[in-house]
């Protein structure tokens, strides 16, 4: 069963009733100010950093669902009846209902009793203001005479502070009213020179500052006194619980359409303070000029269209056309876009992850970089220098920084041995996407200390250092906390319930060894070999070549249990991932890590691997994580064992896990297998059963419960997760296989033996790619001949043009003989 449908010429999800398992978000906003709105319009916005400077007020865990947020209502002066045309508050069974997220807008309408209203949600491109453009249309024959009413609830900036210090919080909220708008400024007085607005752009009737004096007492947003008395009480917030909320009285004709527009911004004032420091007044000029300005619907017509404009030539980098339009859909719009929204915010914001606890993840960011680096290279340079900055001079690293600050912290544990490494796999793809070699001799400090400024690249000589120094006895990479599987904490042996997992103490001598580490050095340090030679550093070529060949070796020797990769050794030296143990037998990890390094294709090893992870892992909702599941804790094994067999790490569709199996599958050369794990968690192809999927149709989910739960196939944690930026590479760079390398762009594509064609274009370092490729044999891997514009080139690497036009690439590819 479905709750909507793909509108592709449009770029929008629409959806088609308001009531979705939960609430489907979309995010707006990319770069200072993002919004998270929910096809009801709930969610909450925050500047730059979604625990520090939060705006909305927003209730992770509240009932019912996806109340808070923007808040709207209309209401009917002949007989006082009042409605959400967005449905959320008051949930008022609407005559007809349409929610379209589209890519940084969402614009729900709605009808009711006749009176139709549209709302528009989007943020101007480079601005801090949130725009909520309203359009009602009375379809009456008769006159109309309506209330609108626009309200927010204030975050008072710090987000877990807000929903925790009340004996504080009740006691600080400041606001100021000035006609079209409510300054929020609590805070304002002491260390903040900002403050947020909410504004109306008509003459209103009536205002709330006071969440009491409007809601009234005992009463929640979906049924306000002010609304059932049809006037609000124009309160002055004294401490508690500010609000902001405009009142507007329109008087509709038979067929009328107006306009009305809210406005909720935040402003920082540089210069000037105070308009008068005796009296502590606010200095609102600036933000005022603001409000004017976006006050027409005309101005906002236009931001609208530059918001338009400027996805599409963002998206226009890379655009596919295949057999398959659930691929297309995916890999044209939802997929870039997520990547986007997951460079954005990491893993701090969406309606699974609170903004509090996560900020921007080491491991996290460097993988989501890998599907954003063509969409704005510039952006995805200065990600990798600010990761870069809070890496510390041992050559690890810490596990997450806050935006705000870009300090590295270990609030959520630090420590996890695999970290640093990723940091070489997004500048190797910086480097094959640009061709920008500088960004290798730009001066980065460590722990953002000053004096301690070294070459990038030696920061990543440095993180190979880090795994080298830390060694255990079969040669494998020291786990530390525990790798990319947050949950294998293999040194902590916790047994305190009130101990998190991610920061209990670790044994000092805990000498467990990740076999995944080990396999991602060898992913990642041929690249650092590639860049070395290409810089002529000679002792590194030869230190980390020697390197590389030997942790071969050690996983040759120690990583194989007999028909695929072992996960691990635990502390006390026991196998991990073994068809030894009774549970926990198989993991999927070291099969994609190590196949994707190259391991194992020469001698049979992965091809074996990867059929036992289509034997013992395949479920109809995807490759499951782990088999059998663990059924009971084991302190060994740490937080994995504390999930119920099913969910998460312990044995659920690891969304993230998938596209490397994808990839290995095209390594091996088997392209309707790489398909097949593609699409079985393409949400686009699970949209028809979004009953039990439950979560959003258009962007992918960090897990989907496994076999071993009762709610098999359903979804959790969607948005932000590195399965966009992965399932993104899997598929144009090894599936399509249009892949940059440091010489240009290679094709290689490995493909269901079924298509007889498909095209690509690409823009790439200056110029753009056509891209044509037949397959008349009906083959899944193999470049016959490869034609730029004409003529046959040797090989299969495309010249690099830099010269701004547009060159037509034919590619046939052929069975090996
Ligand atoms: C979460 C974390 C990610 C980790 C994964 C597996 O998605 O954000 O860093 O690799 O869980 O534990
Ligand atoms: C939990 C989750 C894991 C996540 C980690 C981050 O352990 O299971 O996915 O990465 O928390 O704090």
């Amino acid at each position: 069963m479905k709750y909507g449908q793909f509108d592709d010429d449009k770029r929008e999800y629409v959806i088609l009733r308001p009531d979705t398992p939960i609430p489907w978000l979309n995010y707006l906003g990319t770069r200072d100010y993002i919004g998270l709105i929910s096809n009801t319009a709930g969610g909450y916005s925050f500047y730059r950093d979604a625990r520090l400077r939060r705006l909305i007020r927003y209730r992770y865990n509240d009932l019912p669902s996806g109340i808070n947020g923007r808040y709207l209502y209309v209401r009917d002066e002949a007989d006082g009846k009042y409605w959400s045309p967005t449905w959320q508050p008051t949930q008022t069974k609407l005559d007809n209902y349409r929610c379209r997220h589209g890519l940084g807008y969402t614009i729900i309408a709605s009808s009711f009793r006749e009176i139709e209203v549209e709302a528009t949600y989007f943020i101007p491109p480079g601005e801090a203001i949130e725009v909520w453009s309203i359009r009602i249309v009375n379809h009456r024959t008769k006159v109309a005479e309506l209330s609108l009413v626009g309200a927010i609830e204030f975050c008072l900036w710090d987000a877990l502070d807000d929903a925790t210090n009340f004996q504080r919080n009740l006691n600080i909220g400041e606001v100021e009213v000035d006609q079209c708008a409510i300054f929020h400024k609590t805070g304002y007085r002491e260390r903040r020179d900002h403050f947020t607005f909410f504004a109306c752009s008509e003459p209103t009737v009536g205002f709330d500052t006071q969440r009491d004096a409007f809601l009234g007492p005992y009463r929640g947003w979906d049924r306000p006194i002010g609304l059932e008395r049809g006037k609000l009480a124009d309160s002055h917030v004294a401490g508690c619980s500010p609000i902001g909320a405009h009142h507007v009285r329109l008087t509709l004709d038979p067929g009328e359409e107006e306009r009305a527009v809210f406005l909720l911004g935040y402003h920082e004032n540089r210069k000037t303070k105070f308009r008068d420091a005796e009296q502590q007044a606010l200095y609102t000029e600036d933000a005022l000029l603001k409000i004017a300005h976006y006050r027409t619907a005309d101005v906002i017509d236009r931001a609208l269209e530059r918001l338009h404009v400027n996805w599409r030539e963002t998206l226009s980098r890379l655009q596919v056309t295949t057999p398959v339009p659930d691929a297309d859909r995916m890999l044209n719009t939802w997929t870039p876009y997520q990547c986007a929204v997951c460079f954005n915010v990491s893993r701090s914001a969406s309606g699974f992850e609170s903004g509090i606890g996560r900020g921007i993840g080491f491991r996290d960011a460097n993988q989501d970089l890998l599907g954003y680096m063509h969409l704005s290279s510039d952006r995805a340079r200065q990600r990798i220098l600010d990761l870069a900055s809070t890496q510390l001079e041992s050559g690890g690293a810490y596990h997450q920084y806050q935006p705000l600050t870009r300090k590295g912290n270990d609030a959520i544990g630090g420590g996890f041995n695999d970290d640093p490494l990723w940091l070489i796999l997004s500048t190797s793809a910086y480097l094959k996407e640009t061709g920008a070699w500088s960004i290798l001799d730009e001066r980065v400090p460590y722990d953002g200390a000053e004096g301690s400024e070294t070459s990038l690249y030696e920061h990543l000589t440095r993180a190979v250092e880090y795994t080298l120094t830390r060694l255990g006895p079969h040669g494998l990479p020291l786990i530390g906390r525990a790798d990319w599987n947050d949950c294998l904490n293999l040194n902590s042996h916790t047994t305190d319930p009130d101990e998190s997992f991610q920061t209990a103490v670790l044994r000092s001598d805990g000498t467990a060894e990740s076999v995944f580490i080990a396999g991602l050095f060898c992913l990642v340090v041929p690249e650092l070999v590639e860049i070395a030679k290409r810089r002529g550093d000679e002792r590194a070529i030869r230190r980390f070549s020697e390197a590389d060949s030997t942790m071969r070796c050690s996983i040759e020797a120690h990583g194989w249990d007999g028909r695929w990769y072992l996960r691990a050794y635990d502390a006390f030296g026991r196998k991990v991932g073994s068809h030894k143990n009774k549970e926990g037998q198989i993991y999927i990890e070291p099969q994609g890590i190590c196949a994707m390094a190259g391991l194992g294709l020469a001698d049979g090893r992965a091809l074996t691997a990867l059929d036992e992870v289509s034997k013992r892992l395949a479920s109809e909702h995807g490759l499951l994580l782990l088999q059998p599941a663990y059924t009971r804790y084991d302190p060994a094994l740490g937080e994995i064992t504390s999930y119920p067999p099913g969910y998460k790490e312990n044995g659920s569709i690891f969304c993230h896990t998938n596209p490397w199996i994808v990839i290995s599958e095209c390594r091996l050369g088997r392209g309707d297998r790489a398909w097949e794990v593609a699409m079985r968690i393409n949400p686009a192809v699970r949209e028809e059963m979004s009953k039990v999927h439950r979560c959003e149709p258009y962007v992918y989910a960090q897990t989907i419960v496994g076999r071993d739960g009762p709610d098999h196939g359903r979804a959790r944690n969607s948005w932000l997760t590195g399965t966009a930026s992965w399932m993104y590479v899997a598929l144009t760079q090894w599936v399509l296989g249009i892949r940059p390398s440091y010489g240009g762009i290679e094709i290689d594509p490995c493909i269901p033996l079924r298509w007889d064609a498909y095209s690509v274009v690409r823009a790439f370092r200056g110029a753009v790619y056509n891209i044509r490729v037949e397959n008349p044999d009906h083959v899944s891997r193999g470049v016959r001949e490869v034609r730029v514009d004409g003529r046959a080139i040797v090989g299969s690497i495309l010249p690099t043009f830099s010269d701004g036009a547009t060159h037509n690439v034919q590619v046939t590819l052929r069975g090996e003989q």
